[in-house]
């Protein structure tokens, strides 16, 4: 008897084992990027980490270029738990209700992106997860792209070159805003949509990092780009809540770990990917690249600034002061060094007026 129970466990045990090794954990993966752009990267490296570090306990199918989902479906793709893991763009999030995320489409908020890691990677960061929980979301980190260029079929050197123009955006409310202060007519439109719409004349425009516009190849169907570096565009690493929390425990810091590694990568590439991008953009040939002066600048900035107190509401006044006040601190951290000559090429931050605190 005992040795038919013996018998009978080794066999169970064995059958478990082979079917726990024949059946990984999946996570899926969805974005709508192409594969070689910071985050198409980026995920591809998380797919390699995760499945190493988990000695094959999990196994990440990553759908790239929107081939699951566009944009609005795969955060709904999430919710249901059909997909796993996304990172939208955080220009994505107003339509789930949680408009906070939209700070970081704000005109010219932050000068440097050394601002911006300070911020995704401190209070306000935590407090934006935080706001996921409710809607069955976990936040894992944050990864960058890059500084925002304009495309479009015609010069766009002063705000007043924006009259009228069509221009593509991301679903947010800010970026709204944004055209409307230039002059322009913006229209909200999934990302894999953009290079047919500006193909055939149905937008103008638009505005995204280097890596995205040339990936994509709306190079192609652009004959004017202007360098204006005039906001931000960077991601948020999501997965549905439960299926993150019904993890064991292990394998969730595991996973976690596998996160925190891929984020340094991401954000060590995006630089390196849209420099190359703008690089192979010139060399191509069919986009007359402009680089707005600073002067110019400044013009454009007196244009956009209202949209951040338009959005003190929205957004909350003490996230965009927040963000105000760590761009000062990082200014002033660095005019306390000893530095090399000060670049001319971009405005300041936006001058900060007292936080909320003081102001009473
Ligand atoms: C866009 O829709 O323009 C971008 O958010 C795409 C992306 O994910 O980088």
């Amino acid at each position: 008897m005992r040795v038919v129970a013996l018998f009978s466990a080794l066999v169970f045990g064995v059958a478990t084992f082979a079917s726990q090794a024949a059946d990984p954990i999946i996570i899926k993966f969805s974005h709508v990027v192409a594969p070689d752009t910071p985050k198409g990267r980026a995920a591809d490296y998380f797919k390699k980490l995760a499945e190493e570090r988990s000695k094959g306990r999990v196994k990440v199918e990553v759908y790239p270029n929107s081939q699951l989902y566009k944009d609005r479906e795969e955060m709904e793709a999430l919710q249901i738990g059909a997909v796993q893991m996304l990172a939208p763009s955080l220009a994505k999030f107003g339509p789930l209700g949680v408009r906070s995320f939209e700070l970081f489409d704000l005109p010219y908020v932050f000068p440097n992106k050394e601002t911006l890691y300070r911020v995704m990677d401190g209070d306000i960061g935590k407090k934006l997860f935080g706001l996921l929980d409710a809607k069955g979301i976990t936040g894992l980190g944050f990864w960058d792209n890059g500084f925002k260029q304009m495309s479009s079929n015609k010069p766009m050197h002063s705000v007043e070159d924006f009259k009228g123009m069509k221009m593509r955006i991301q679903s947010s409310k800010v970026l709204e805003a944004q055209m409307k202060a230039l002059g322009a007519n913006p229209q909200v439109m999934a990302f894999s949509e953009v290079y047919s719409a500006l193909q055939q004349g149905v937008v103008d425009g638009t505005e995204n990092p280097m890596s995205n516009l040339f990936t994509q190849k709306m190079h192609e169907v652009q004959k004017h780009l202007t360098l204006s570096d005039h906001g931000y565009l960077g991601y948020a690493v999501i997965v549905n809540k439960k299926f993150w929390d019904d993890l064991p425990a292990d394998l969730r810091t595991t996973l976690d770990k596998a996160m925190k590694d891929t984020t340094v990568f991401e954000r060590k590439i995006a630089q390196e990917e849209n420099d190359e991008a703008l690089a192979k953009v010139k060399a191509a040939g069919t986009t007359q690249v402009y680089t707005l002066p600073y002067k110019d600048r400044v013009v454009w900035q007196q244009a956009l600034l209202p949209v951040h107190k338009e959005f003190e509401e929205k957004i909350g006044r003490d996230f965009i002061q927040a963000a105000y006040l760590t761009a000062l601190q990082v200014e002033k951290e660095k005019a306390a060094k000893p530095a090399a000559p000060a670049k001319k090429d971009k405005p300041g931050p936006v001058k900060a007026s007292k936080p909320a605190a003081e102001k009473k």
